[in-house]
């Protein structure tokens, strides 16, 4: 066996939310709803799809490393200057070209437990430290973060909201943060749900701020419906960004995926649509939720946690929505094993959703011995 490296060895592979066609393919099931990965429900941008048509024609050619024209297009977008913009395949890409630029194998990256699971891993794989600072009341302790600082610490990763948790700290509590952090530390302040997000006045628009020290991640996996294309971007100022071009690798995102964000971009009618649908079915969700007795946590995203007695509970409630065609997350390896994740869905898959966790909830509130509200329409 060729030799692998202790940090690696200890990894293990990333496990995604169950797709719709392996659990087809398990059970004979009639319908599947699949609310377990906070992608659109509505699909992906129609302003993508129509930009879409035809360009397989140019696939033999190399992509534009710069991706040119979505640069240009973010950068009108946002009102910032083209240096200070780099894409890559999503978030969770430019997360491991950010840990790989700013960091050294004595660095330590500093952020919370129960966070986004894609930052351990890229911490992780490159052999550097990770340490993590507790929730408070499932949202980010930033005072105790800013407490923990020392001078081995080199990135510090935050999101705002957080996954899986749905918390959003405020405009306030991201600036005393700041004014604690040394300007030697990268801070990554990742925004994949701030379209769902900014609604709330006080919620921190990363793009607003000017600190030297902090480089703010958006995705078009989310509220633009294009998690399958791979495609996200990068704002911070120019000599972090040019560090950044250094170790990414040259043709990514790929040519329909820097299309299809260019387009999606402007799609504010398909946003619009998209913020409304999520509204409407996390509002059916958190009745449901009250209904029943579940505990949920305040959410600023497209997805909802929800809290059960214990971890059997919660991997039982799993199982159990899974066997009747609804795939949710136990968010388990995220830090939080007594803990569900639903994000939003359409009208149709919501109602489903909800008449599956009645069914489920009420079943194994009986086995666990476990007082319960009547699950009675209003
Ligand atoms: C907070 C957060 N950041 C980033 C991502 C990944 O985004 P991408 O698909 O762009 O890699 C996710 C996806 O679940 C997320 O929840």
């Amino acid at each position: 066996m060729v030799d692998v490296p202790e940090y690696i060895r200890a990894l293990k592979a990333y496990v995604a939310g169950k797709p719709i066609n392996e659990l087809a393919r398990e059970k004979n099931l009639k319908k599947i709803v699949k609310l377990a990965s906070n992608e659109n429900p509505l699909g992906p941008s129609p302003k993508a799809l129509l930009a879409l048509e035809n360009i397989l024609e140019e696939s033999h050619r190399y992509v534009d490393p710069s991706s040119h024209r979505l640069v240009q297009a973010i950068a009108k977008k946002y009102g910032k200057s083209q240096h200070e913009i780099v894409c890559g395949h999503g978030t969770d890409s430019i997360l491991a070209y950010i840990v790989n630029a700013f960091t050294d194998h004595n660095d330590e990256v500093l952020t919370s437990e129960g966070t986004f699971i894609g930052i351990y891993v890229n911490v992780l794989k490159f052999g550097r430290k990770l340490v993590k600072v507790p929730l408070k009341d499932y949202g980010y302790d930033l005072d105790a973060i800013a407490s923990v600082i020392t001078e081995k610490t080199k990135l510090i990763y935050l999101a705002n909201p957080n996954n899986p948790t749905g918390t959003m700290f405020s405009k306030a509590e991201f600036e005393k943060f700041m004014s604690h952090v040394p300007d030697s530390i990268l801070v990554i302040l990742d925004e994949a749900y701030t379209v769902y997000a900014e609604e709330n006045s006080d919620y921190p628009n990363g793009f607003e701020y000017d600190y030297q020290n902090l480089i703010v991640t958006r995705t078009f996996s989310k509220a633009y419906g294009l998690a399958g294309l791979r495609v996200g971007f990068a704002i911070a100022p120019a000599a972090v960004i040019k560090e950044i071009y250094k170790v990414k690798l040259p043709f990514e995102p790929n040519y329909p995926a820097q299309i299809a964000a260019e387009a999606a971009l402007d799609d504010d009618d398909f946003l619009r649509k998209t913020v409304d649908t999520n509204s409407k079915s996390l509002a059916t969700l958190k009745t449901c939720f009250n209904r029943l007795g579940i505990k949920q946590i305040p959410t600023a995203a497209n997805f909802i946690m929800i809290l059960f007695p214990s971890e059997q509970f919660a991997t039982a409630f799993n199982e159990q929505c899974l066997e009747h065609g609804l795939i949710v997350r136990h968010v388990k390896s995220f830090g939080i094993p007594e803990a569900i994740r639903i994000n939003s869905g359409t009208e149709d898959e919501t109602e489903f959703a909800v008449s599956v966790i009645e069914k489920v909830y009420q079943a194994l509130s009986e086995k666990f011995g476990i007082e319960n509200k009547k699950a009675v329409r209003t």
